[in-house]
């Protein structure tokens, strides 16, 4: 199972404009570093671990446009720009860290083949780490599953497996039988447009609901589990994830289901202890106002648009690493695998 999110292509980044789906499949190829940042800003490449390799990407297209004796300075200018373009996921950072060093430690005529080398090194192990996520979250799921998730934390937001539903890839691999309900996830509607559409390519049988529906739903249906990304962890194991993750764990520890969340150790900050430390991304208020139509919201109201909530450790039954799985409290496990990476 792998989605063709994003492939570097020799000149330049293809990315699938997720902005687009699910009505249309377009590729387009990214030769400019602004044009790539855009990218990353407009959504049309998104999630947490998809960001990070497509900017490591960028860093290489930085170097391989510029003359030589340019080239350092034009790859410090790329980092810089690409650092700016959304704040909450740190696996982009943690990826442009990567580009830096790598950069540091090569000579100027070397620049381009050790950053290329770097990014398909991210690249490759993103895809790694996901399907050893899958293996271990699925081990979590009876042979018939019904499973919520939320947002999409699927190959569209990696390099091409997926996070949560990365478990249910492998899962459905290992022949189990899902049944997943998909929160539409509102304002921008990852949920609907993005899992629903590569979930139902994988035959995967996926049912959208509105945000709102998710307590009724999850009282009526025998739920095994819930499965959500995450932008970033903080030590204490709080997650930073799609705004409505935090409504939707509450829910779960209301009903008894357990709630997971999905991630690579690549998310994981260790520097901040706790959620409040997070960055939360606010984004504009017309994707709130419009969304993907008319006006919803008269003009004479205010809009609130935060794109992440944080969700405390203690409605978190596990957090699946590509380690395994950690259980409350988190700490520990967190800080041992940190230093395994
Ligand atoms: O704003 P987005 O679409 O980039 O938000 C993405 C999410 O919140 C995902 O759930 C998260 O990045 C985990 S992706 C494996």
């Amino acid at each position: 199972m792998k989605i063709q999110t994003l492939e570097w292509v020799g000149d330049g980044l293809r990315l699938l404009d997720q902005t687009l789906l699910p009505n249309d499949e377009r590729y387009f190829v990214c030769t400019d570093v602004e044009v790539l940042a855009n990218a990353i800003e407009t959504l049309q490449v998104r999630g947490a671990p998809a960001i990070g390799v497509a900017a490591a990407y960028g860093v290489v297209i930085a170097a391989m446009n510029a003359g030589l004796s340019r080239r350092r300075e034009a790859v410090a200018a790329a980092i810089t720009r690409l650092r700016k373009t959304r704040p909450t996921a740190v696996n982009l950072f943690w990826a442009l860290d990567r580009m830096a060093s790598v950069a540091d430690a090569s000579a100027d005529g070397e620049l381009v083949t050790s950053l290329l080398k770097e990014a398909q090194a991210i690249e490759v192990d993103d895809f790694r780490r996901c399907e050893a996520m899958g293996r271990h979250g699925a081990a979590l799921l009876p042979d018939e599953a019904t499973v919520f998730t939320h947002c999409n934390a699927g190959g569209l937001a990696t390099s091409g497996y997926g996070t949560a539903l990365g478990v249910f890839y492998a899962a459905a691999e290992i022949g189990k039988r899902l049944r997943v309900f998909a929160d539409e996830t509102r304002p921008l509607l990852q949920g609907a447009r993005l899992t629903a559409w590569e979930l139902s390519k994988a035959g995967i049988d996926v049912t959208v609901i509105c945000d709102n529906m998710a307590a009724a739903v999850m009282r009526q249906k025998n739920v095994d589990g819930v499965f959500v990304g995450a932008d970033r962890i903080a030590a204490n194991g709080d997650a930073a994830n799609k705004i409505g993750t935090y409504g939707l764990a509450i829910i779960a520890r209301h009903h008894n289901v357990p709630f997971y969340v999905v991630a690579p150790m690549s998310t994981v900050d260790i520097s901040i202890p706790d959620g409040s430390g997070i960055p939360i991304e606010l984004r504009n208020e017309n994707e709130v106002r419009r969304g993907f139509g008319p006006n919803t919201v008269p003009e004479s109201a205010q809009v609130f648009n935060p794109a992440f909530d944080v969700t405390p450790a203690e409605l978190i039954s596990g957090i699946v690493t590509e380690f395994g799985i950690a259980r409350p409290p988190y700490s520990a496990a967190l800080k041992k695998w940190m230093e395994a990476v």
